[in-house]
């Protein structure tokens, strides 16, 4: 027997029992002839204690272990004499003397201090993961995702969802990024993809007339690495038949708030029901869509007194359809020369061309600008803002995307520098009617959310596809976008169009979508549904900056896994055997 209890189970309780405990020694202390140990287990700790008269054989054993040896010991629960209890500890009323000890193992002496939650760096901490994990922090977060997951499980399974698993050797799913491809060596030069998400397979299920279904699936997309992106990731994937977008809303709400308030329940929600933003409204007063509102520091919109005034940069923006937006900090005149040239250079980061400002410092107007400027223009843009002396008011002129998104950043970036993020308040929000398409960098249109998405208005398509409105709605954390879904197409005609305004031939939607739009001609229900970011909802849970760190396993920024050392070269038989020739390239 290894063990008759955990290291965390032994209590006033157990005083007199003879007990047996296995774990890792957490710490080790000698005190002038006796010796303590921390017992560590996935549980918690348990102090032990030898006796170097009565119990020499165990008290040299213990006398020659180390950090994160493995033992076994047999002893007796005895109270911890006053004044020595742990009121921190589970187990910090009581002691056990230890009567036998066994090295189960030993262990080298590990790259940094288990015991310590030290900052240690990523590197090592991602090559070693398996120690980083005995640490509490990282052991509380893997606990966490488990209790997060099953109790996701429990509620869709009694609201009459089933989970079901969707393979992960599919054909392309297009949700916006570069596919992981997968060599067949059955079929030469054929290849399958790992899914961007079950995103068509879902919608199959409807098809086959499963009403909800849940998956918490695996996704994979090769794209940049950011602190919430992996390459590879988990997802609470639903869909839902005969629904619109507010029953996927509702379900979806009333899980979110229930995890809140099951596993951080400190946070105080700042709005609920959740506020319903349009993809405009977000745009326009935070500069973003997935805006943070912890905070308030609304943008404003001057273009119609930039298009009149004198400032060349300004009116020549306004003039070719783009916007000028204004941000009023309040007792922003105190920012040094050096601050505001910090925020321009983050709004250049997100595109702008220049980032301009107004100082109200008593009756004066301070800034590079305002002798552009006549006076009733300036006393409209400072009443637009509602600025006052002690205010500064940012300004952005560029395209409509790119004047939100740059101030949008530098509004975050005041947030923090002033302070004005509550941390222990979660507001979450859902923002919707996103445009159904965007230029991409080859100036082609694209799909906003995925080629699926069901448009608000069909007839938009044909007159003015530019202009058309999807029905669908990201759910928005502390400004993290955790989820995004839509309603989707459920007739075959108007996926054909949607297909057809991507620029996607019929026969290559034939050979890349066939398979949907062949189903959809069986029959297929209205349906909908959402995938979250499951990683993403538990770091902010976690309250951890990145979501390596609710990652058993996670690749690093690089996308490597440090430890397994992947990806690596194969075996050239094995590449071979794929019908893969490798081109070498120089290594730098
Ligand atoms: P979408 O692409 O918006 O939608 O993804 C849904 C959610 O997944 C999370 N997410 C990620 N998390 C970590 N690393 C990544 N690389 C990553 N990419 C996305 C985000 C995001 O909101 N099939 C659709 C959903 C649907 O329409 O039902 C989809 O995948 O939190
Ligand atoms: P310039 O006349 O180019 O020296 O610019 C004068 C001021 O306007 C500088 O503070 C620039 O940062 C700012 N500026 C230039 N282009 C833009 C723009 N598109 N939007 C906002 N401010 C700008």
């Amino acid at each position: 027997m290894y063990r008759s209890h955990t290291c965390n189970e032994l209590s006033g309780k157990n005083v007199d029992e003879e007990v047996v405990l296995s774990g890792w020694v957490h710490r080790r202390r000698d005190h002038g002839g006796v010796i303590f140990i921390d017992l560590r287990d996935q549980y918690g700790l348990t102090q032990i204690v030898s006796d170097p008269v009565d119990f020499a054989q165990a008290h040299n054993l213990m006398d020659n272990v180390r950090s994160e040896y493995v033992l076994k010991i047999k002893g007796k629960v005895r109270n911890r004499p006053d004044g020595q209890t742990n009121k921190n500890l589970a187990t910090g009323a009581v002691e056990v003397l230890v009567l036998e000890a066994e090295i189960l193992n030993q262990s080298k002496v590990p790259p940094f201090e288990v015991d310590q939650d030290k900052e240690v760096s990523e590197e090592l901490r991602l090559t070693y993961r398996y120690l980083d994990l005995r640490r509490g922090r990282m052991r509380g977060n893997i606990i966490l995702r488990h209790r997060v997951m099953k109790f996701i499980r429990d509620f869709l399974t009694d609201n009459g969802f089933l989970e079901i698993e969707t393979p992960i050797l599919v054909k392309g799913t297009p949700e916006g990024s570069r596919e992981y491809l997968v060599p067949s060596r059955l079929y030469p030069e054929n290849f399958y993809v790992l899914p961007q998400s079950p995103q068509q397979l879902k919608q199959l299920l409807m098809v086959s007339g499963f009403d909800k279904y849940f998956q918490i699936a695996r996704c994979f997309r090769d794209e940049d690495q950011r602190g919430d992106r992996q390459p590879e990731f988990s997802q609470l994937d639903l869909e839902m038949s005969f629904v619109e977008e507010e029953d996927v809303m509702k379900v979806n709400e009333e899980l979110l708030l229930k995890i809140v308030k099951e596993f951080a329940p400190q946070k105080k929600i700042l709005e609920e029901p959740f506020p319903v933003l349009t993809y405009n409204e977000a745009m326009n007063s935070y500069g973003s869509d997935s805006p943070d509102l912890r905070f308030d520091l609304p943008l404003s919109d001057i273009t119609d007194i930039a298009s009149e005034c004198d400032f060349k940069v300004f009116r020549g923006v306004a003039d070719d359809g783009g916007v000028v937006k204004a941000l009023c900090v309040e007792g922003g005149a105190k920012f040094t020369r050096k601050e505001i040239d910090e925020f321009e250079e983050t709004a250049k980061i997100f595109g702008a061309k220049g980032l301009a400002y107004i100082v109200l410092e008593n009756d004066e107007l301070k800034s590079p600008i305002v002798k552009f400027f006549k006076k009733e223009e300036l006393d409209r843009i400072i009443d637009r803002c509602q600025a006052k002396t002690g205010d500064i008011i940012f300004l952005c002129a560029d395209k409509f995307e790119t004047a939100c998104d740059s101030l949008g950043h530098v509004r975050i970036s005041i947030a923090k520098k002033l302070d004005l993020i509550d941390e222990n308040s979660f507001a979450f929000c859902w923002v919707k009617d996103f445009p159904m398409f965007e230029y991409d960098d080859d100036k082609n249109l694209s799909a906003v959310h995925h080629p699926f998405t069901a448009p608000k208005n069909p007839e938009d398509l044909e007159k003015d596809p530019e202009k058309a409105l999807a029905i669908a709605y990201d759910v928005v954390l502390n400004g993290v976008e955790v989820g995004g879904g839509s309603i989707r197409i459920h007739n075959e005609k108007i996926q054909e169009k949607v297909f057809d305004i991507l620029n996607i031939s019929k026969e290559d939607a034939q050979r890349r979508f066939g398979h949907i739009l062949r189903a959809f001609q069986y029959g297929a229900p209205p349906h909908g549904g959402i995938a979250w970011g499951l990683d993403r909802l538990v770091m902010i849970l976690a309250n951890e900056p990145n979501i390596r760190e609710v990652i058993a396993f996670p690749k690093d920024q690089k996308a490597r896994d440090l430890m397994l050392g992947a990806p690596s070269e194969m075996p050239s038989e094995q590449v071979e055997e794929l019908h893969i020739k490798c081109i070498k390239k120089d290594k730098q």
